[in-house]
C-alpha cells in the first residue's frame, strides 16, 4: 500500500520547503521506495532538492505539439504516435538518490492545464503504487486533489503562516476539503515560520475557532534564509538546524 501526502496551503507559506524536507527524511530514514511529484505549474521543488530540473510532462506536452506544427516527425519507424507520447511520458520520471521525481510543469501559451492534468493522472496511476508514500507539492488551490488527478490521499499538510489570517485561510482550505467530499484520512496543520517555533494565544485560539488539527509548528528559521538567498539547496542544512529538528518531531508524531 501506498502511503500518499499531499501538500496544501496559500501561496508562499512553505508547502515547497517543508515538502522537500519531509521527502530528505523520509529518505535518509530508509523508507524508500518514494515518488516525488512536484505538481505546481510553477515548479520549484527541485531547488529545495538541490537536483536538475527534470523534463515536465508540460514541456514534452509542447515538445510534440511543435514537431507537429513545423511537420517534423520526431517518432521513429515502426512506433505509434500513443506509444512514441507513452515512452516519452514515462521518460519524465526520473531517477534521484533513492526517490523518483515527477514534475508536472505547464503548458505554454493556452492556458490550459487539462491535458497536463490528464498526463498526470494517468502516469500516476501507472507508477504509484510502485512507491512505499507517494508525496505531492501543489500549488496553492485544491485543483489536483479535487479534480481526482491525484490517487486517494491519505495525508493532506495544511501549510500556514504564522498569522491570524493564514489561519483563517486554512481553516477555509479545510472547509473546502469537508465540501468536496474528498475522502482524506487525516488533514493536519502545520505552522511555519513561527517565532522562536511558539505559538502565541490569539494562534492558538484562532487555531481551535477554526476547528484545525494542528500536528506540529515550525520555527522561523534563519539558516533556511541564508541558505534560500545563496541559492544552496536547503537539504543541504544541517540535521541540527531548528526547522528540520521541528519537522523530524511532526514526523515522527505522524506514525508513518
Ligand atoms: N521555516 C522557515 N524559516 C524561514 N524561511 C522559510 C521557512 N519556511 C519557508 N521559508 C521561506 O519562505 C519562502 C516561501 O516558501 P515556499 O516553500 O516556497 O512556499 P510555498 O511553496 O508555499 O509557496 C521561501 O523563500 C522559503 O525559503
Ligand atoms: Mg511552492
Amino acid at each position: 500500500m501506498t502511503y500518499s501526502i499531499a501538500m496544501a496551503g496559500k501561496g508562499g507559506t512553505g508547502k515547497t520547503t517543508v515538502c522537500g524536507l519531509f521527502l530528505d527524511h523520509l529518505v535518509k530514514s530508509g523508507k524508500g521506495p518514494i515518488l516525488a511529484v512536484d505538481a505546481d505549474a510553477n515548479s520549484n521543488l527541485n531547488e529545495v532538492l538541490g537536483v536538475e530540473k527534470p523534463v515536465s510532462l508540460g514541456d514534452i506536452r509542447e515538445e510534440i505539439a511543435r514537431s507537429e506544427l513545423e511537420e517534423v516527425n520526431p517518432i521513429p519507424p515502426g512506433m505509434s504516435k500513443q506509444e512514441y507520447m507513452d515512452f516519452r511520458f514515462s521518460s519524465a520520471l526520473v531517477e534521484e538518490n533513492n526517490y523518483d521525481m515527477l514534475v508536472m510543469g505547464r503548458t505554454q501559451g493556452k492556458g490550459c492545464y487539462c491535458f497536463v492534468n490528464d498526463i498526470l493522472r494517468e502516469q500516476l496511476k501507472k507508477y504509484y503504487q510502485n512507491y512505499h508514500y507517494l508525496i505531492v507539492d501543489n500549488e496553492a488551490g485544491l485543483e489536483h486533489i479535487s479534480r481526482g488527478i491525484l490517487p486517494p490521499v491519505d495525508l493532506i499538510l495544511l501549510v500556514s503562516d504564522c498569522s491570524r489570517r493564514g489561519i483563517q485561510a486554512a481553516g477555509r482550505i479545510a472547509e473546502m476539503i469537508d465540501e468536496l467530499d474528498l475522502k482524506v484520512k487525516k488533514v493536519g496543520l502545520i505552522v511555519n515560520r513561527a517565532p522562536e517555533g511558539k505559538l502565541n494565544s490569539g494562534i492558538t485560539e484562532e487555531i481551535e475557532t477554526q476547528h484545525l488539527s494542528l500536528i506540529g509548528v515550525l520555527p522561523q528559521d534563519p539558516l533556511v534564509y541564508e541558505y534560500d538567498s545563496a541559492g544552496t539547496p536547503l537539504v543541504k542544512m544541517p540535521e541540527t538546524t531548528p526547522v528540520r529538528q521541528a519537522l523530524g518531531e511532526i514526523i515522527k508524531k505522524l506514525e508513518l
